[in-house]
């Protein structure tokens, strides 16, 4: 007989490894974890090492049964698991530096999730999700997937399209970033705060924002327009917004849609770091670092409070109260990517979104919101359009689908620049893109 869940966290070296761990613990009472895997790849072996002892001593310290396990066998580990996260970076952080810093020699944001940084990161990450997601369904069919990997939409995309898995769903940490945004410029307890969230990860708005129930767009806007107040995550330059803009725009926009809506003044901040501080990738491998450094003391048994000089702040929130709900049946509401069936209008049915939904035993039901407001509708509908030619591109190999993807992204301005960084990119990248290179080298 059972004793408890069984976790499994693929990826499980990652220095936001405590962030879960701590977000475990905190909630062991409602949610008997019995045991947790970490899982990693032979590079990883030594992180995983670091950071799962570290885990050991914080659920000692904390005195909750869980049992830690690390290994390099993922299948052995995803045997009879209950709930399965996904954490993992292909190619690392070096991987990450070239997505931000090739299309700047071109005159195009270089950035992780979003452009040719995103369309890379997807094609090197899709073909081996899809993989896990294989041995899921044979080790561990009842298991759900939750998914942080990046770029989490067209991840989660890629999995309800090309996989069998039907658990399936993808997390971010954007929306309550947001909703701890909008509290502290409010001034009043989070938990006071309701977000009507609707669009795609990192592309999604709040429609409506209540404060007890009663709305509070208004104000929210007031904030966001003021240029002291940034309401950004830790990886995301906070450039003010133009007030009227936001006044116009009438919706809050997420951090990301800087890209979009202040193409060139992000351009100009990632040029300027790039020769200066480093890009995100750069200055996250200091941080990485040194978070290493302290997760190497043996005195320590807390999640440090360096983490938080990364962008995935609330993370663990996320994903713990998204797993305790599902196994808790709760039905409380969670914005999380699920797919669409008809909740966003504007959006194909059978395509992720990120949506509230009501969190059930049975998975996430997605809170029909109608059409999206026709100011960023065809934004969301591109981006949507992108994601999902580019997990073609990513399952098929094919070269001129990859470059119809990074075309069609409105970030790169011409077919000719696309074929240019696209190039360079698959030549960049070519380690980890075998599904780019077997036709020519066979
Ligand atoms: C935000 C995003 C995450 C992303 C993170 C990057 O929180 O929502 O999807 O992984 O930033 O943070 P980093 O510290 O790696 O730049």
């Amino acid at each position: 007989m059972k004793k408890g869940l069984k976790i499994v966290t693929i990826g499980g070296g990652s220095s936001y490894t405590p962030e879960l761990v701590e977000g475990l613990i905190k909630r062991h009472d409602e949610l008997p974890v019995s045991e947790l895997w970490l899982v990693d790849i032979p590079e990883g072996e030594e992180k995983l090492n670091i950071v799962g002892t570290l885990a050991k001593r914080m659920v000692e310290k904390a005195g909750v049964p869980i049992e830690v396990h690390l290994t390099l066998d993922r299948r052995e580990a995803l045997k009879d698991a209950d709930f399965v996260t996904t954490q993992f970076r292909v190619g690392l952080l070096e991987a990450r530096a070239k997505d931000e810093r090739i299309p700047l020699k071109y005159g195009v944001i270089g950035q992780e999730t979003n452009g040719p940084g995103g369309l890379f990161k997807g094609l090197r990450t899709i073909p081996v999700i899809l993989e896990i997601a294989k041995d899921i369904e044979e080790l561990c069919p009842d298991a759900w997937l939750v998914n942080f990997t990046n770029p989490a939409g067209m991840v989660t995309e890629a999995l309800l399209r090309y996989s069998n898995l039907k658990k399936v769903v993808g997390l971010c940490n954007v929306p309550i970033g947001m909703k701890m945004g909008v509290a502290k410029a409010l001034d009043v307890d989070e938990n006071r705060i309701d977000i009507q969230f609707a669009g795609l990860n990192h592309m999604v708005f709040g429609l409506d924002v209540f404060l007890d129930g009663v709305s509070v767009k208004d104000k929210v806007i007031e904030a966001m327009a003021d240029p002291e107040n940034a309401m950004t995550m830790k990886n995301i330059s906070g450039e003010s917004w133009e007030p009227d803009f936001i006044r116009g725009l009438g919706l809050i926009p997420c951090g990301y849609h800087r890209y979009y809506y202040k193409t060139q003044e992000m351009l100009e901040h990632e040029l300027e770091a790039s020769k200066t501080e480093g890009t995100r990738a750069e200055v996250v491998q200091q941080v990485e670092k040194e978070l290493f450094e302290l997760y190497k003391d043996p005195e320590l048994a807390i999640k440090p409070p360096q983490l938080e000089k990364r962008g995935g702040a609330y993370y663990s929130d996320a994903a713990c109260n998204l797993i305790s709900s599902i196994f808790n049946d709760k039905h409380d509401i969670q914005p999380v990517n699920t797919m669409n069936n008809g909740a966003i209008a504007s959006i194909p049915d059978d395509s992720a979104v990120e949506v509230n939904c009501v969190m059930t035993k049975n998975g996430p039901k997605p809170i029909a919101v109608g059409d999206l407001p026709v100011t960023v509708r065809g934004l969301v509908q591109q981006i949507k359009s992108f994601e999902r030619i580019a997990a073609e591109a990513a399952v098929t190999g094919d070269y001129n689908t990859a470059l119809v993807a990074m075309t069609i992204n409105p970030l790169v301005p011409s077919d000719k620049i696309a074929k240019q960084i696209l190039d360079e990119m698959l030549e960049a990248h070519k380690e980890h893109l075998p599904q780019f290179f077997r036709s020519v080298e066979a």
